[in-house]
């Protein structure tokens, strides 16, 4: 038996080189079950690759990945990933996108029903994926990021390629599916207020300096109750320590 205060992922020492270059070193870090953790830092500074590795898409990092303490190697239908674009199939109907994790036809599981509705687009599953706006393609990314009932959905960037009001849909969306799946969430984002509004923590992952790999420079804890107001002091503080964590490198 776990107890419910171990922790549901543990990184430990992560270390991802390319060639010559080591783009971050000794990354370690665990995220508490239900916990929502964001993941910033400046571009190019390795969040994408390290999400990867964490998903077990990319075998050649180095240090392990603790899934309940029990080390992962390679995908695992536990760890949910979603990207900054939606990636559907577009041949295959909305319903059998979701439901694709369990064979390409399988849009007619009732899970399915229960998904698109949850993410605001009840009745859209015989649509195909051309007939929907970024918005709804990326709601429906969602769904089917869910579908297989992660312990932990891996999100990179997930709604930067869509309009700051449907990103802010989005993000309410986001926060209801973790809530009402118990799911814990780990996103990269690269707007500071966004991770300040929507996180129950916030990781800096940064160089320390010009080609210096990456770690992690800061990992602070929000404890202010939602709705948030960003231009409360103490938010203020919070994001003065973020963007020294992340201008480490740039001075
Ligand atoms: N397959 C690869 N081969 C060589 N270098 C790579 C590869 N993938 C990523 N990189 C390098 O690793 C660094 C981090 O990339 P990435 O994880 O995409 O950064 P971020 O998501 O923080 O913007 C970049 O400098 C990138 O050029
Ligand atoms: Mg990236």
């Amino acid at each position: 038996m776990t107890s419910p205060s171990a922790s549901l992922l543990e990184v430990r020492g992560l270390t991802r080189r390319f060639g010559a270059r080591t783009v971050f070193e000794h990354v370690s870090f665990a995220l508490a079950r239900g916990e929502i953790v964001s993941l910033v830092g400046p571009s190019g500074c390795g969040k994408s690759t390290l999400l990867r590795a964490i998903a077990g898409l990319d075998a050649r990092t180095d240090g392990s990945v603790l899934l309940e303490r029990q080390p992962q190697r390679g995908p695992s239908d536990r760890i949910g990933m979603i990207f900054q674009e939606p990636r559907l199939l577009p041949w295959l109907s909305v319903a059998n996108n979701i439901a694709f994790a369990a064979g390409s036809r399988r849009g007619n599981d009732p899970r399915v029903d229960a998904l698109v509705a949850e993410v605001g687009l009840p009745g859209i599953g015989d649509a195909l994926p051309k007939q929907l706006s970024g918005g709804m393609a990326q709601r429906v990314a969602l769904a089917r990021g869910l579908f297989a009932e992660p312990d932990l959905l891996l999100l990179d960037e997930p709604f930067s390629a869509v309009d700051a009001i449907t990103r802010a849909r989005l993000q309410r969306v986001l926060l209801a599916l973790t809530q009402a799946h118990g799911t814990t969430a780990l996103l990269i984002r690269h707007d500071l207020d966004e991770a300040l509004h929507l996180s129950d923590r916030v990781l800096v992952l940064s160089p320390a300096g010009d080609d210096r790999p990456s770690r992690i420079a800061r990992d602070i804890r929000i404890d202010a109750t939602r709705p948030r107001d960003l231009r409360d002091p103490a938010m203020n503080a919070l994001r003065d320590t973020l963007l020294e964590g992340i201008a480490i490198t740039a001075v």
